[in-house]
Parts: C-alpha cells; structure tokens; sequence
C-alpha cells in the first residue's frame, strides 16, 4: 500500500529481472520493500523516478505477496524508458487501484476467457488465481490470439495448463510464419469450435479494443447474457484515485468503479471502444 500520509507517494521496489516475452513486451519482475497485495484484475501505478508513471495490472499471482510483475508493452514514452531498464534499477508503485475479478462469484463455473495481444497480462493473474480454486470451479476455457506467432507472450504457460485438469487452452494468429501449424484468424474465431454450457459459465474478455468490441458481440451472439460478460477496460488514467478525472467512461470512473466492468453494466455508454 501507499504512504498513508501522502495517497500519492509510491512503494519502492527493486527490479529483479527482465523477461523478454516478444519483440515488444517485456515482464518486469519486482520486489517491493514491504508485502504487496493485491486483488486479481486490480491495476497500479508503476514509476520511473524523473520519467513518469503508468497503470497496468499486475500478471503474477496475487496469492505472492513478497513480489510483482508486471507485463509491459512498448507503446510511448515511459514504457520506452521502462523496457531500457536492468536488473537493480529502483521503481515505484502505487496502489493496488480499482475493482478486479469478482473469482467468488466465478465458483461452481464454466470459465471462458477471450485475450489478445498485451490482454493476457491482467489475465495471467486471474488464471493463476483459478489455478488455486480448480476444485472449485466446473472449467476454465482460455482462447488467445495474437498479431503473430512471436508476438505471444508466455509461450510455456499454454502447455502447463493443457496439462492441469478442467483447463483448456487454444491459441490463434492473425499472420501465419513457416513454423506455425495452429490456426490462423482472429482470437473470437477460437469461439467458433469451443464446448461450453453457457448457462453456467461466465466469460472474461481482456485485449485490445477492437477485439473486446467483436468478442463481446460474438459472445452475447452465442447466448451469454450481458451479466455474465466481465470486461477490463483501459482508458487513459492519471491519479487512479477517482479524483482527476481523466478516466471517465460515460458516469464511471474506470480507475475506481472498474477497471473490470460487467458488459450489463457499461454496455449504455456511448464510444466506449
Ligand atoms: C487499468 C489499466 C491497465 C493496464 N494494464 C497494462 C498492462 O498490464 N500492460 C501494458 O502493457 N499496458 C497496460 N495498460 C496500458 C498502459 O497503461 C499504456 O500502454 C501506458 O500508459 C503507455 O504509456 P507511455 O508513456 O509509454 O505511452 P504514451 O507516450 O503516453 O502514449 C503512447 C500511445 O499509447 C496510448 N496510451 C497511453 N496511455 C494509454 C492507456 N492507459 N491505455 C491505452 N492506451 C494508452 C496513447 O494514446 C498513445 O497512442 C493498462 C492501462 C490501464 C488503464
Ligand atoms: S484516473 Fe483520475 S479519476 Fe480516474
């Protein structure tokens, strides 16, 4: 947790180590001066003294508490300065912000989860969060695309979870290279050939806009209904307090009444891709 006595003063953490997950994304592994915790699907804050700071939500297991990380993509400025960083290098993080994953409600469940791209971070979490409550939860259903084969991250986390009981993975690109031998097409086509009992179930969608906007189409077309669709929304945040304003989508403030939003709850709100 923050300072107390100043909301916006960041826990120091020190990088560990830099895991190079694709030409653009990288996971920075931190460990903060005191216990971190978090709930899955919560974002933060994270710093670089002197350059800025940034929210993203943390990929690692919230059941570890002594350590962090954090999947970045390089997309501007502090994300630039952040993937030149090495091992040693002091960081900054506030928070924990926001609402996550409501996993109480997930038990007894048929998980579905729809990623892409840098959307498998903040679902990397949740899925290790699910992984310690299988016994609890019917099946977890996880299909994923990305723009090419070297652009998905975690590459050996599929094969674990194809090896763990009820978890199913499925993997998809949009552009084919010579080694690749799955399927290639957009992450909702993965939907087309899944077995799901969609009453029971509940289903989770994280990736870049255009894919939340025609996931959320084609899962409410398969007959979820809208409260059963969770969606992590980014919008561009500045305090994550709830105070700013710069996070506004239509009468919510995504840093606080989010960032995962039932698609019953949000889906009025104009432009929200
Ligand atoms: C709740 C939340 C969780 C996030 N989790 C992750 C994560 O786990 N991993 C990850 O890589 N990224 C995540 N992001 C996006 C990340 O915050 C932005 O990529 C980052 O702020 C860009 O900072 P920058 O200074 O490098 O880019 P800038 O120089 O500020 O901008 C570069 C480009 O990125 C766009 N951009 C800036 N901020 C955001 C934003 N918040 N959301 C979307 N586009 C933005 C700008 O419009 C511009 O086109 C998350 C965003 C939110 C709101
Ligand atoms: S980021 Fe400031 S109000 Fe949400």
């Amino acid at each position: 947790m923050a300072d107390i006595n100043n909301i916006y003063k960041p826990l120091r953490a020190t990088l560990e180590d830099v895991i190079e997950e694709s030409p653009l994304i990288k996971t920075f592994v931190l460990v903060p001066e005191r216990e971190f915790i978090f709930r899955t699907g919560q974002f933060i804050e994270l710093s670089v003294e002197g350059i800025g700071e940034a929210p993203f939500t943390p990929s690692s297991s919230p059941l570890i508490t002594d350590r962090l990380e954090v999947t970045v993509m390089k997309t501007g400025f502090v994300t630039e300065y952040m993937h030149d960083l090495k091992p040693g290098a002091m960081m900054g993080i506030r928070g924990p912000y926001g609402r996550g994953y409501p996993v109480d409600e997930f038990k007894g469940k048929e998980i579905l989860i729809l990623g892409g791209g840098c959307g498998l971070a903040p679902i990397r979490s949740l899925l290790f969060t699910l992984e310690s409550m299988t016994d609890k939860l019917e099946k977890v259903i996880l299909c994923y695309g990305s723009k090419t084969p070297a652009d998905c991250i975690y590459k050996p986390l599929f094969s674990r979870l194809n090896s763990i009981d009820k978890f199913e993975t499925y993997r998809t690109v949009d552009i084919t290279d010579d080694e690749w031998e799955g399927p290639v097409g957009v992450a909702t086509t993965l939907l087309d050939n899944i077995r799901v009992d969609i009453d029971r179930s509940v289903a989770v969608v994280c990736g870049p806009p255009i894919m939340m906007k025609y996931g959320t189409k084609r899962l409410v077309e398969m007959g979820y209904r809208d409260n059963q669709i969770y969606l992590s929304m980014e919008k561009n945040m500045s305090c994550g307090l709830g105070k700013c304003g710069h996070c506004m989508m239509g009468e919510f403030f995504v840093c606080k009444d989010g960032p995962v939003f039932t698609w019953d709850e949000i889906k009025h709100v104009p432009e929200i891709w």
